[in-house]
Parts: C-alpha cells; sequence; structure tokens
C-alpha cells in the first residue's frame, strides 16, 4: 500500500472543495488515459456538499460528464425515491442537474431482494470493467466514516466486512434493523484511488483511533481499507482531526 495522505480542512466547505478538485484532477487523468472516469460514490451527510458543488457551474463546466460513470459503494435497501436512499440524495445534489447520459448512472437496486440486488450489480461490474477474475478498478472511491468506524456498509462485525470473494456483498445491521448493499473489501482495496470525507467533531475520537500516533486502525472497519496499488487520500476537517498529530497551516 502506498503512504496516505491526510489533507486538512478548515471546515466542511473547504473538505468539498478541496475533494471537488481531486475529482477534476482524476477525472482529466482518467479520460486521457482509458475515455471514461468510473467513480463509486459515498452515501450519507457528509459528501452533499461536495454532490452540489460538481453541479455548480464553476465546476460542472470543467467536466465531461459523458464520460463519467457513477457507481455506488454502498446503499440503503429501499427504493430510489425513498429519504433513506443514497441514490436519491445524490440525485437531487448532482444528477438532477448535469447532463449525464442515464446509462452512465449505475445504481444499486435498493428496492430488490439484498441478495438479488448484489449478485445484479456484480454483474453489471463486471459487465463494465470486462474483468472476470481481476477486481474492478476504480478511479475513485468516495468514502465516508461513522463513529463506530464503518465506511461505505461495512459495518463492525458485519458478515460484509469478511466478504473476499464477491465484489458486492449485503448485510443486516442490528443497530440500523436495516439490510444495506455494499461493495467489499477486495473491490474498495482494488481502485486507482481511495478518498475518505470526513467532517464534524463527533468524528475526532474515531479519527484519533484510525489515524492517531498510537492507533491499531485494523479493530476498525475503515482500517482495512488499505488500496493494493492505489491511493490512498483523508480529507478532514480539523475539528474531526483535533486528536491527531496534522501540519495545521490551513
Ligand atoms: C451510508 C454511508 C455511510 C456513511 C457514514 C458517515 O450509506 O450511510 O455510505 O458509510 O458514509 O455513515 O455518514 P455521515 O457522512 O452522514 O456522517
Amino acid at each position: 500500500m502506498n503512504e496516505r495522505e491526510i489533507i486538512l480542512c478548515r471546515d466542511a466547505d473547504d473538505l468539498a472543495r478541496k475533494a471537488a478538485e481531486q475529482w477534476i484532477a482524476l477525472t482529466a487523468a482518467a479520460i486521457a488515459g482509458s475515455g471514461r472516469f468510473a467513480v463509486a460514490l459515498s452515501g450519507g451527510s457528509t459528501p452533499k456538499i461536495l454532490y452540489s458543488l460538481l453541479a455548480a457551474p464553476e465546476f460542472r463546466e470543467r467536466i465531461e460528464w459523458n464520460r463519467v460513470h457513477l457507481f455506488w459503494g454502498d446503499e440503503r435497501c429501499v427504493p430510489p425515491d425513498h429519504a433513506e436512499s443514497n441514490y436519491r440524495m445524490t440525485r437531487e445534489a448532482l444528477l438532477s442537474k448535469i447532463a449525464i447520459p442515464s446509462e452512465n448512472i449505475h445504481r444499486m437496486a435498493g428496492e430488490k431482494d439484498p441478495a438479488t440486488a448484489a449478485a445484479e450489480y456484480e454483474q453489471k461490474l463486471r459487465n463494465f470493467f470486462q474483468t472476470k477474475d481481476a477486481a474492478p478498478r476504480f478511479d475513485l472511491i468516495l468514502l465516508g466514516l461513522g463513529e463506530d468506524g464503518h465506511t461505505a456498509s461495512l459495518f463492525p462485525g458485519s458478515t460484509a466486512l469478511k466478504e473476499t470473494v464477491h465484489w458486492v456483498a449485503t448485510s443486516y445491521v442490528e443497530r440500523l434493523h436495516a439490510h444495506r448493499l455494499t461493495l467489499s473489501l477486495p473491490a474498495i482495496n482494488a481502485a486507482a484511488q481511495v478518498s475518505f470525507l470526513v467532517a464534524g467533531e463527533s468524528k475526532s475520537a474515531i479519527v484519533k483511533a484510525l489515524l492517531g500516533q498510537d492507533s491499531n486502525p485494523i479493530q476498525y472497519p475503515a482500517g482495512h481499507v488499505r488500496p493494493v496499488t492505489g491511493e490512498l487520500s483523508w480529507f478532514v476537517t480539523q475539528d474531526a482531526a483535533a486528536g491527531i498529530a496534522v501540519p495545521r497551516n490551513l
């Protein structure tokens, strides 16, 4: 695994802006290299500002959306118009405001039976990445971080965390009384770039537990995110980074 980078951000807006600039740079490089940019989006609340920024003229005009393929890193097992749907959140913040071909939007079918939806999504990834065995190489995977150290829908103790063969897994999250669909660790760790987006004081304890001096990250799902040959970036707001030693020249 390559050395991870920690990008300290003033606040959630600054984080979104820095992540948007990374998106722009990665998109240009990927399109120059392979003619397309494949990204897996994160759910939750933190990426919403980024998605809205990418939809703003300042950024949307700099992106060849017809060459961008949007996937999701995880989804709640609800219909696409449900308030809990990560797809819906993304549609409202981004998709409804950009000219992206509908065939470039590859959502997880949260409304279906979880096992069926996971198998279908895996087949979608195999068709898109045209690979039989080698794990899919996303150009970018965006991830959030829960206070318990979960990321995507890889929760502490969940069966999905143990998945070593399939690229898409399901899990029942007891504390949420809900099923989830998620990319597995093999799929996440095969990416060219993985970027965590972490904002807010409420995340400072888990950030310290994962990135702090005497941390033991492997005890948390997010600690298992270690791209095999790809890059790993942590975009962290200064309040979330309160417990770790990072240069604070903001
Ligand atoms: C989801 C996410 C999940 C999220 C974290 C952080 O579908 O909920 O993918 O992993 O990123 O729970 O969520 P917040 O950004 O809302 O703190």
